[in-house]
């Protein structure tokens, strides 16, 4: 049998599809007790990581386990761990209500626990209502309603807030943090670091397959520094007077401005002016969580800019390296990433527009 312990744990986990390496080495564990983020962008292997997860998908190497059993050998699995995937499909001429009960016979709870689960999504007065005819915000949630019959130890949702409208995303993080600080686990996947970044405590950072960050929010957001932007009449000059006083972090920017991390404005303001260099001015600019996911995951795409655009001859410190978890458990000992790459020279972070597929979003039923 499972250990009960609620723990989700993959190791050396890799699937190939052809010649399509979705998933390569990828090792994480998911503790209960806390909202885990499970983050990369569009096509870096979520959905695969999550369908073997499940046991819908064959691993090509590693294990995936949960209470440390491979989902296959968990017994009754929707009692341990409820589910939500990407197109969910439902019988449009269904009723929510009998929806719930088809599938609440299939695992063998009992009838009435179908409304309970309406009810703990917000759909109670829509239980006699037709699936098909369903806003997207509805549909989500009669789908968590699904995945919660079972009342399980552990849920994992895939790309949860797709089509919700802010209130919805609001109502869902409510719901995972409630669920969470019961001591169970939650695992819920994004490829929007902005939508999930309040809702989750832990994060597992992902790109074409592969870790990039695994370990708590709240270290990798520690782990940014900021930075302050200079103009000054002379930017080589200036480079060159701050890293002889050992302010090594010196980066050129594409408008001309000289980027400058580890420093105060205060030291840098005395240090040009003790070195006769006239500034025009300067910007703290603050860490920013969404450019370092940017950091973490580009390079995604062939067709994506890179940031290592060769620096302008003559001056600055060498290109920095996105620094990138080695495969297999954990961020590195004193990982701290060394603050944004120089210049910016990349696309920011894509703020993808969600379509608004609903009007009457998530505010539940009418
Ligand atoms: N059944 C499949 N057959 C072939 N390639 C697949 C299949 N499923 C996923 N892939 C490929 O694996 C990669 C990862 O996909 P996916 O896991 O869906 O990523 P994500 O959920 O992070 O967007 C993509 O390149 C995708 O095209
Ligand atoms: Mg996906």
């Amino acid at each position: 049998m499972h250990d009960g312990s609620g723990r989700i744990v993959v190791q050396n986990l890799g699937k190939q599809f052809g010649p399509v390496n979705a998933v390569q080495n990828l090792s994480f564990t998911v503790e209960p007790g806390s909202v885990t983020g499970f983050l990369g962008p569009n096509g870096a292997g979520k959905t695969t990581t999550l369908r073997m997860l499940l046991g819908l998908v064959t691993p090509t190497t590693g294990t995936a386990t949960i209470n440390g059993r491979p989902h296959d050998q968990l017994g009754n699995p929707a009692r341990v761990v409820g589910s939500v995937l990407e197109n969910e499909g439902f019988h449009p001429s269904r009723t929510a209500r009998n929806h719930l009960r088809v599938y609440a016979a299939a695992i063998g709870v009992p009838d009435q626990r179908a409304d309970e689960v309406l009810g703990l999504v917000g759909l109670g007065a829509a239980a006699d209502r037709k699936a098909g005819g369903f806003s997207l915000g509805m549909r989500q949630r009669l789908a968590l309603a699904t995945a919660l019959l079972g009342n399980p130890q552990v849920l994992v949702l895939d790309e949860p807030t797709n089509g919700l409208d802010p209130e919805g995303i609001l109502w869902l993080r409510n719901f995972l943090r409630g669920y969470a600080q019961q001591g169970r686990t939650v695992l819920v996947s994004s490829h929007l670091l902005n939508e999930v970044e309040q809702t989750i405590d832990q994060v597992v950072i992902i790109s074409q397959g592969m870790t990039r960050y695994y370990g708590s929010l709240d270290q990798l957001r520690k782990s940014q520094q900021s930075r302050v932007l200079v103009q000054p009449a002379d930017a080589a000059g200036l480079a060159k007077a701050l890293q002889e006083n050992g302010i090594t972090q010196v980066s050129p920017t594409p408008d001309g401005r000289v980027a400058v991390g580890g420093s105060s404005v205060q030291q840098i303001g005395d240090l040009a002016a003790k070195a006769g260099i006239a500034v025009y001015g300067m910007q703290e600019e603050t860490a920013d969580l969404e450019r370092m996911f940017f950091q973490l995951t580009q390079g995604q795409y062939a067709g994506a800019p890179a940031y290592g655009q060769a620096p302008p001859p003559g001056y600055g410190a060498p290109q920095q390296q996105v620094p990138q978890a080695p495969p297999g458990y954990g961020p590195p000992p004193g990982y701290a990433p060394q603050g944004p790459p120089p210049g910016q020279q990349g696309a920011p972070p894509q703020q993808q527009q969600q379509p608004q597929q609903q009007n009457e979003g998530w505010g539940g039923p009418r």
